[in-house]
């Protein structure tokens, strides 16, 4: 028996769709399937797809021209171009691109199932398979599905030896991931190197990086390897690439392409046979196009990225978070378990948790430290500052969409004048974007004053306004 693979069927007609799902789950395969180009396009970066059926002409898009969009690298899903006008020209676009067929009408369960057959063979024997399954998957807990498609990934990664790029915001489980895939891969007899870019002395980051020869400078007493060459044979995490200093991310790209380089002041060149994994919560795209990142680099270490999603897109996993952490700090207190009241299990699944897991972990410790003797753990033994988040969540917006992103425009009881919507909607739009420029810059006030284009003391106006200035609690 075959391993069950993903397969996403991008159809208009909702009947041909189902003839094709129809197929793949009898094959034993798991189908699901999107209605335009773009709602396509999302399931696939959040899911791990053996094999995409895309029907050429969509409503939002020309499927033949989302092939680039899709076939990234070697583990990007196969995709198959069905149509029900078949054109020569079409045809030899697609192939082009790089589908793996195209076919016109009529598309029958038979056609169907040969490809599904041949392509599948064909990505098992080149060991495309998606084996998340039989994954180490150490500490990380969950099964929501958002995380499931960061595990299929992982498993892909872990399979490979290609350059990974995790992203995420902060305490979402990079280097949780990233020590993962070292350990599940043929490398995991080899050392994990971590580089944390942030902490790179500015003077010495060569040296760290690449080693030095005995006497090129002060208190260079005797040779030694850099981190570089530490991580031969094994895997070199750099963690917050996107802190890495222009001028060296030019020497670095140099090493990633001839993993080959030479140490402070040392007359050889030295040979070092790591695997690259790195990880940033910053958007390296736009660091790129501000001329903070170089293009060639990003592009060097493209091949596969993994976007860790933020808990509260995956709020089915707190629980099981929860119960796993609790039970560590049970043990490490020698405490008996404690049980949960059910207002407990709804403030911490309707808090956003910014910080994510990171922040859940600590906030559990605090729960425990205040539930001291008590046999049930309440929501008022979470951390204050939690209550009170939720308590305001609630009476704000009681109806609000746990998903919807922050920046909401406003849902008024009563209606407003279109003045006083315009009023309401672009303040929200701008402390929104006050609290994102802040964030980027990471409170760096001349660097913010240059990317938003405004004076210091006009800045400092409207940081005051929304709340913004480092001290000021906003909410
Ligand atoms: N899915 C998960 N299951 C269990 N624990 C997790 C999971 N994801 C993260 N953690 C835990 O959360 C904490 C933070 O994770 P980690 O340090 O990997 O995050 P990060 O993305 O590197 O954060 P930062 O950007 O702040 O460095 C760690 O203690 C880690 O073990
Ligand atoms: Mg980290």
């Amino acid at each position: 028996m075959k391993a069950s693979e993903n397969i996403l069927v991008i159809h208009t007609d909702r009947q041909s769709c189902q003839m094709i799902l129809d197929t793949v789950s009898q094959m034993g395969h798991a189908p699901s399937c999107a209605h335009t180009l773009s709602e396509g396009l999302q399931k696939i970066t959040s899911g791990a797809f053996a094999l995409v059926f895309l029907e050429a002409r969509l409503p939002d898009g020309s499927g033949v021209e989302g092939i680039a969009k899709i076939k990234v690298n070697e583990f990007s899903p196969e995709i198959v171009i069905t149509t029900t006008q078949g054109s020569p020209d079409e045809a030899e676009q697609a192939i082009a691109n790089g589908a793996w067929d195209y076919i016109a009408a009529p598309v029958s369960p038979a056609l169907i199932q040969l490809h599904i057959d041949q392509i599948l063979d064909y990505r098992s024997e080149k060991g495309l398979r998606r084996s998340s399954l039989l994954l180490d998957r150490r500490e990380i807990i969950g099964n929501s599905k958002p995380l499931a498609a960061s595990l299929g990934l992982l498993a892909q990664a872990a399979q490979s030896d290609v350059n990974v790029i995790l992203t995420g915001e902060t305490g979402t489980g990079k280097e949780l991931f990233a020590k993962a895939i070292h350990a599940n891969s043929l490398r995991s007899q080899g050392s994990f190197v971590v580089v944390d870019c942030t902490a790179l002395p500015e003077t010495l980051v060569e040296s760290v990086l690449f080693g030095h020869a005995r006497g090129s400078f002060t208190g260079a007493y005797a040779s030694q390897d850099g981190l570089i060459k530490q991580a031969d044979k094994g895997t070199l995490f750099l963690d917050e690439i996107g802190e890495l200093p222009l001028a060296m991310q030019k020497s670095f790209l140099r090493v990633i392409q001839e993993h080959r380089f030479r140490p402070v002041g040392g007359g050889r060149e030295v040979t070092s046979d790591f695997r690259l994994v790195v990880a940033t919560h910053r958007d390296l795209d736009l660091m790129v196009r501000q001329g903070k990142f170089r293009e060639d680099l990003l592009f060097r270490l493209r091949s596969l990225v993994i976007k860790l999603p933020p808990l509260r897109e995956r709020r089915d996993d707190i629980k099981d978070l929860i119960l796993h952490y609790m039970d560590q700090l049970y043990q490490r207190f020698r405490l008996a378990p404690k049980q949960y009241s059910s207002d407990f299990w709804n403030v911490a699944g309707q808090y956003p948790w910014p910080g994510n897991i990171r922040e859940l972990i600590q906030a559990l410790e605090k729960t425990l430290l205040s539930a001291g003797e008590e046999s049930v753990i309440h929501s008022k033994h979470l951390p204050t500052h939690i209550r009170i988040q939720v308590a305001r969540d609630r009476v704000q917006s009681p109806a609000k969409d746990p998903e919807a992103p922050a920046a909401q425009l406003p849902a008024p009881a009563t209606p407003l004048s279109l003045k006083e919507f315009h009023r309401t909607a672009v303040s929200a739009a701008e402390k929104q974007y006050f609290k994102e420029l802040m964030d980027f810059t990471a409170g760096d006030i001349a660097d913010a004053c240059r990317v938003s284009s405004l004076s210091r003391s006009r800045l400092y106006a409207l940081l005051q306004k929304y709340q913004l200035l480092p001290g000021q609690k906003s909410h």
